[in-house]
């Protein structure tokens, strides 16, 4: 919160589109989860939000599973598509659009701009003999395919020699422009280890790149044709990566390209994201996005994921652990706990639970009930003052009157001439998280909020409001003392609720229909817009702090603490 003024410029996030030949899982939802996270922390600190999620339909194993499954791919891609978007809406996501590369508003898009590009000359016919991926449905240069003993980099499956004439995209007539966009940070690569490989690579040339396939006898009537050569079918990878611009490219919409563009993905696929769709955008005349982030993987329980071995962390697991302790606590672990940086994350039980009761039942669970138990206790649930600077911090007024009640109570204090100034403190943690969102760094922007939260368990134990409260009537002023002490820890707990919310919504608004801070929010809807940007809302004593009267319902604790001795929870059988 650098400014009162928020960013204007609207903010567009988008996740790869995902394949529908099979079920969503971990690494899907995961992906997905960060952009959500993303977005409703840009909408919070006052942007102009676009987030788009999708699935990529027109990919050969899609057709070949259809197949298996005895379905046409279209029934097949629609069953696994309406899978993605109830997992999606399980998860909570706040996503804008969902895209399926199987709408005829993608294809035509789709098509028009490769026209363009082959009108233009950036696209032309050639002959083409290279190492395929299969499993990946992209062609690899001979260095990767040595580097990879001609296997997979991705699934370490044998890669297949393939002669096809081709259409192809120059994009080695793109290698001095791009080489200057990262050089400017016109286009940032994140994590900063993702961007020195991309570049590594970038020094070792461009070559042209296939953006078409040849029509085979046998094949699945699935895809887009080459505008102008029913013999081709545009290759899968260079149409679903229009969809980030297809979904945006209409009036209403054209604001969001026109903004700050944030794509995410894992490091599996950047090299389309960071190079082939950056240059493609130029040679369409648009500009290329401002941030391309790859994360790293999960593994589960220690284990790599894969099919052969079965252990996918799939949607239904996420579920059985939402059952049994909420879903924001699943969502933020997998926030907190994930490879959003340059290494892989592993899901492991004992891990979830040492997070949940370390980060929410004892941290923010335990500070709110903590705090609305002493509202009620010694005030009868009603907020008694505020603290608008006025009472004490850091002039420590009130605070040497607990100090003074701790010394009555015999109890030494490690450091009386200790201030709080608590807001300095909050100013510089909104200040900080708001940093960090620009760098899409979600962990450092939600330890901002628990650094709140540490700081109100810091000053309960310091200056301990249950021992001042039991000697009211000795002490001068410890009325006020103690309804100031309290205020703060209230007004502190509520801002740093606010910087917790894009991780954990629904159990923000929970806290928020029970302090009564309906104003933040529709009350009745987690979903429902802020009524002012961050820097409003978060102004300690400001028009939306917490009031003198205002109750604070008891409720129940947002979090109870788990039992690490009681079975992981299991999917339930299907
Ligand atoms: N359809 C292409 C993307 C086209 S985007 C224009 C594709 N689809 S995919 O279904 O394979 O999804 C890959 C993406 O899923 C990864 O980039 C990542 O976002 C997510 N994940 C898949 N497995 C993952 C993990 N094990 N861990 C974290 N995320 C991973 O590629």
């Amino acid at each position: 919160m650098g400014s009162d003024q928020a960013n204007q410029t609207p903010y567009y996030i988008t996740t790869p589109i995902y394949y529908v030949n099979d079920r969503p899982h971990i690494g899907h939802c995961y992906t997905t989860l960060i952009a959500d996270v993303a977005a409703r922390a840009q909408r919070l600190v006052g942007r102009d939000v676009f987030f788009l999620t999708g699935t990529d339909e027109h990919a050969e194993k899609v057709s070949k599973t259809a197949a298996e499954n005895n379905k046409t791919p279209y029934e097949w891609a629609t069953i696994n598509a309406d899978r993605f978007k109830a997992a999606f809406e399980f998860m909570n996501f706040s996503n804008d659009d969902f895209v399926r590369t199987t709408e005829d508003r993608h294809k035509e898009k789709a098509s028009a701009y490769i026209k363009q590009l082959l009108d233009q000359g950036d696209i032309e016919l050639g002959d083409y003999e290279g190492w395929y991926d299969p499993s990946q449905e992209e062609y690899l240069t001979e260095m990767v395919a040595k580097e990879h003993e001609y296997n997979s980099p991705v699934t370490g499956k044998p890669l297949e020699k393939r002669v096809e004439q081709n259409y192809f995209f120059r994009l080695d007539n793109y290698q001095s422009w791009l080489e200057e966009q990262f050089a400017n940070d016109a286009v940032n690569i994140l994590p900063s280890a993702r961007k020195n490989e991309v570049l590594g690579r970038l020094k070792q040339g461009l070559m042209k790149v296939p953006v078409s396939r040849k029509i085979k006898e046998g094949d699945a009537d699935w895809g887009i044709k080459m505008p102008g050569d029913d013999s081709h079918r545009i290759y899968v990878w260079i149409e679903a990566l229009c969809n980030y611009l297809t979904t945006v490219d209409t009036v209403e919409r054209n604001k969001y390209w026109d903004g700050e563009v944030t794509h995410l993905m894992a490091k599996d696929i950047l090299w389309f994201h960071a190079i082939i769709w950056p240059a493609m955008l130029h040679a369409l005349g648009k500009e290329p996005p401002k941030t391309v982030y790859a994360h790293a993987y999960w593994i589960a329980e220690g284990t790599k994921m894969s099919k052969s071995l079965g252990n996918f962390i799939e949607i239904d697991l996420l579920q059985a652990y939402a059952e049994k302790y909420s879903l924001d606590a699943v969502r933020w672990f997998l926030t907190t706990q994930g490879p959003l940086g340059a290494n892989d994350a592993d899901f492991a039980h004992a891990r979830f639970i040492e997070v949940y009761n370390a980060d929410l039942a004892n941290s923010i669970g335990n500070s709110t009930s903590r705090v609305g138990n002493m509202v009620h206790k010694y005030f009868d649930g009603t907020v008694p003052a505020t603290c608008n600077g006025e009472f004490g911090f850091p002039d420590g007024s009130s605070l040497q009157t607990a100090l003074k009640a701790l010394e009555n109570a015999g109890k030494a204090v490690d450091d009386p001439t200790r201030t709080y100034n608590f807001q300095e403190f909050i100013n510089e943690a909104t200040t900080n998280a708001t940093d960090a969102l620009a760098k899409v760094d979600l962990e450092t922007m939600l330890d901002s909020a628990r650094s709140i939260v540490r700081y109100v368990d810091d000053f309960i134990s310091y200056c301990a409001p249950f021992t001042l409260a039991k000697q009211l009537d000795t002490l001068d002023d410890g009325t006020h003392a103690l309804q100031s002490i309290l205020y703060s820890c209230a007004e502190a707990l509520r801002i740093a609720s606010l910087l917790l919310s894009p991780a954990m919504p629904e159990k923000m608004a929970e806290l928020w229909r029970n302090w009564n801070c309906n104003h933040l929010t529709d009350p009745n809807d987690p979903n429902s817009p802020f009524v002012a940007p961050l820097a409003e809302l978060a102004q300690w004593g400001g028009p939306h702090a917490i009031k003198v009267g205002q109750t604070i319902a008891k409720g129940d604790a947002l979090f109870m603490r788990a039992d690490g001795n009681e079975p992981a929870p299991e999917p339930a059988a299907v």
